[in-house]
């Protein structure tokens, strides 16, 4: 059900999470779907929910860096300083953990990764409930992630029995999540904070690799944040070619970051920002790929994002959406289809 995050609906969701309950609540990034972190039993109940494999660890949440302080074994200075920079707000930090998380959180990693997010309604949730909140995205494993309280109830349905609604959320994707190496930051997952912004704080960054904790599950968790309808990425903005799209006898949606001066022949069009502005399109990334994936055509092409910024996020992201559909480029001709299958895109 979903509920108006006012007071009382916050104290009954803190209540039922000190019960062993599940909540979806609003974060600053995406809806979360909480568990007390603490309790293995329902920490085990998200995992079923969502779908999600038991190799891809959780991300805890607390109201204030010395609750996230109290997590971890070790904090080295560049953490440190992160946190006073970018907490509350989208930074995830992934160091070792004390014995108090249990090994069902953390997929048996000797990390475990914390935030303090930057939202009214899950801060007060999380000092209400007084312990560590584990909430992975409020989405079925694998699927776009929701901003709205509408999309949690479209992902999940009656598997969670209290949505608390805070209306949109302000920065649309996921944190970022950060590990250290030798005291200095590791990007495991590029998102809210860039890594721009990271350089600034904490010097260079190293580009990590992320992939499945389980090493005998490689590329798992390539194909992520998909709609159900196959996503084409192109590998360079669209131009006059547009004109002559076509698939064969399909219809086709369009994902851009601005609008196009050209005439368009697409059933349907989500445009990210009208000033093409980068945390705009952020925000209305995950909705606009809902809407697509809604609109009943045959298959979406987004266009390709700027690679700086919120830009390597989305970038990160439409990757992934994209990933498991085979694309062929040569010629102008866009080949694109799950294996054997023949759709295909004039470009
Ligand atoms: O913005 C967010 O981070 C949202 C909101 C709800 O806070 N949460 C979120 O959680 O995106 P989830 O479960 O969808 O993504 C968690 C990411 C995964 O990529 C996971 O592999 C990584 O964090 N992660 C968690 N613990 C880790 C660890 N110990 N080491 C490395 N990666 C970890
Ligand atoms: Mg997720």
């Amino acid at each position: 059900m979903i509920r108006p995050a006012d007071r009382r609906a916050i104290e009954e969701a803190a209540q039922r999470l000190r019960r062993g309950g599940l909540v979806a609540f609003p974060t600053e990034t995406v809806y979360g779907l909480g568990v007390v972190a603490t309790t293995p039993k329902a920490v085990a109940r998200v995992f079923a929910i969502k779908g999600r494999p038991k190799f891809d660890p959780l991300i805890v949440h607390v109201a204030t860096p010395e609750a996230a302080r109290a997590l971890w074994r070790e904090c080295p200075e560049a953490a440190q300083r992160l946190m006073r920079t970018f907490w509350p707000g989208p930074l995830t930090l992934v160091l070792p953990k004390t014995k108090q998380i249990p090994a069902l959180v953390t997929s048996g990693l000797p990390t475990v990764a914390v935030r303090v997010p930057d939202h009214p309604v899950a801060i007060q949730l999380l000092q209400l409930v007084g312990r560590p909140v584990a909430a992975p995205s409020a989405n079925r494993f694998g699927q776009a992630s929701p901003t709205t309280a509408a999309a949690v109830q479209e992902e999940l349905g009656n598997d969670v029995s209290l949505i608390l609604d805070g209306g949109p959320t302000r920065v649309g994707i996921e944190s970022t999540v950060v590990a250290f190496e030798e005291g200095r930051p590791v990007l495991l997952r590029p998102g809210g904070v860039t890594v721009e912004q990271l350089t600034a704080v904490a010097g260079p960054v190293t580009i990590g690799e992320r992939r499945a904790a389980a090493p005998e599950a490689p590329g798992m968790l390539e194909r992520h944040y998909a709609p159900s309808t196959p996503l084409y990425l192109l590998d360079r903005p669209v131009a006059g070619e547009a004109g002559q799209w076509r698939a064969a006898g399909g219809r086709i949606g369009v994902l851009l970051l601005a609008p196009l001066t050209m005439a368009f022949p697409v059933s349907a069009a989500q445009v990210l920002s009208q000033r093409g502005d980068l945390v705009e399109a952020a925000a209305n990334f995950f909705q606009a790929l809902r809407r697509l994936d809604q609109a009943k055509v045959d298959l979406i092409v987004a266009v390709p994002m700027p690679e700086h910024g919120l830009g390597r996020a989305l970038m990160d992201r439409l990757t992934r959406a994209a990933a498991g559909w085979a694309r062929v480029e040569g010629h102008g001709l866009l080949i694109a289809g799950r294996a054997e299958e023949k759709d295909r895109v004039s470009v």
